[in-house]
């Protein structure tokens, strides 16, 4: 056995997490606006995504949010103080402690700033520091994610042959991963200490 998990804190509550220009906390119907509902029907924003195409309403957003199992946990992006997208991790797999990381920055005028890094570094942390999971993982064809998350240290597992496909096209998954012992701090991504 190469770790342990530490401990089940935080299955029921979404935690609170704060950076050095992001602030992490637990998305509710009330963050459900005209806005978000705009990200979610943005051909760009989903151009890498299996809803690509899908319209969404704010009535499907909320059945969507109140529709999330007990270990599943969406939270705000916030930079700020203004909502810019959203990250969400679960459903945790407690078993072989474990959890699915997917993000979504709405604002694309913010994109490439380094805020999407934060935001997965903050809940990596979390999940495997203060959780005591051993490992987060995603999937993803976007190019974009796959830069993101390799200045993570997340390493490449395997790539999914054209499993996605989008209209006319199949384009190859890739999966990645970060395990407990890779984890490294990010000053960069660090709060200022007080
Ligand atoms: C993917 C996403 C979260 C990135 O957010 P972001 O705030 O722009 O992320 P960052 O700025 O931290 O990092 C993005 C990196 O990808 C790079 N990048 C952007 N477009 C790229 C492309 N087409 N090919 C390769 N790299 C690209 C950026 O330059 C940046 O790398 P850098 O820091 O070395 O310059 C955002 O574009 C998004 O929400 N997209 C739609 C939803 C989605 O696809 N989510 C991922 C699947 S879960």
């Amino acid at each position: 056995m190469r770790g342990h998990v530490r401990s089940r804190a935080g299955r029921a509550a979404a935690p609170r997490l704060i950076g050095r220009r992001v602030t992490l906390v637990p998305f509710g119907p009330d963050r459900i606006t005209d806005r978000y509902v705009a990200w979610l029907n943005d051909p760009e924003v989903n151009a890498h995504s299996r809803r690509k195409g899908v319209h969404t309403t704010a009535a499907d957003a909320n059945r969507y949010l109140s529709s999330l199992r007990n270990d599943e946990h969406v939270l705000a992006i916030l930079v700020g103080g203004e909502h810019v997208g959203n990250v969400k991790y679960g459903p945790v797999d407690w078993q072989n402690a474990c959890a699915d990381i997917s993000i979504l920055v709405g604002e694309r005028a913010i994109w490439g700033q380094g805020i999407g890094a934060e935001a997965v570094y903050l809940v990596s942390r979390h999940l495997l520091t203060d959780v005591g999971l051993n490992r987060v993982h995603a999937d993803s064809f976007n190019p974009a994610f796959l830069r993101l998350v390799d200045r993570l240290g997340w390493r490449i597992e395997g790539v999914l042959r054209e499993r996605v496909r989008l209209g006319d096209y199949f384009f190859d998954d890739t999966v990645v991963s970060l395990l407990a012992r890779e984890f490294r701090v990010i000053d960069a991504f660090e709060a200022p200490k007080s």
